[in-house]
């Protein structure tokens, strides 16, 4: 991917619980955490793939819609 190409792919997490995290996980060879943020109970993050971000990993409980639909993710 172009270094400076950005996807139109929104993914939008309602977290449905205090302490939700949503992780970017780095594009290319190497697949590690590059970022975490924290969300609680009603706060929504609105994000993108990037240039340095291939996957969105999400922990906790939170709703997640993307242009493939929605889904919830469940505490453990
Ligand atoms: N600096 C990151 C990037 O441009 C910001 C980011 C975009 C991000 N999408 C994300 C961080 C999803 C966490 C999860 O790739």
């Amino acid at each position: 991917m172009d270094k400076h190409t950005i996807t139109n792919d929104y993914v939008i997490i309602k977290a449905l619980d205090d302490g939700v995290n949503v992780i970017g996980l780095t594009r290319g060879q190497d697949t590690r955490f590059h970022h975490s943020e924290k969300l609680d109970k009603g706060e929504v993050m609105i994000a993108q793939f990037t240039d340095h971000t291939s996957a969105i990993k999400v922990r906790g409980k939170s709703q997640i819609i993307s242009a493939y639909g929605e889904v919830f993710s469940d505490s453990k």
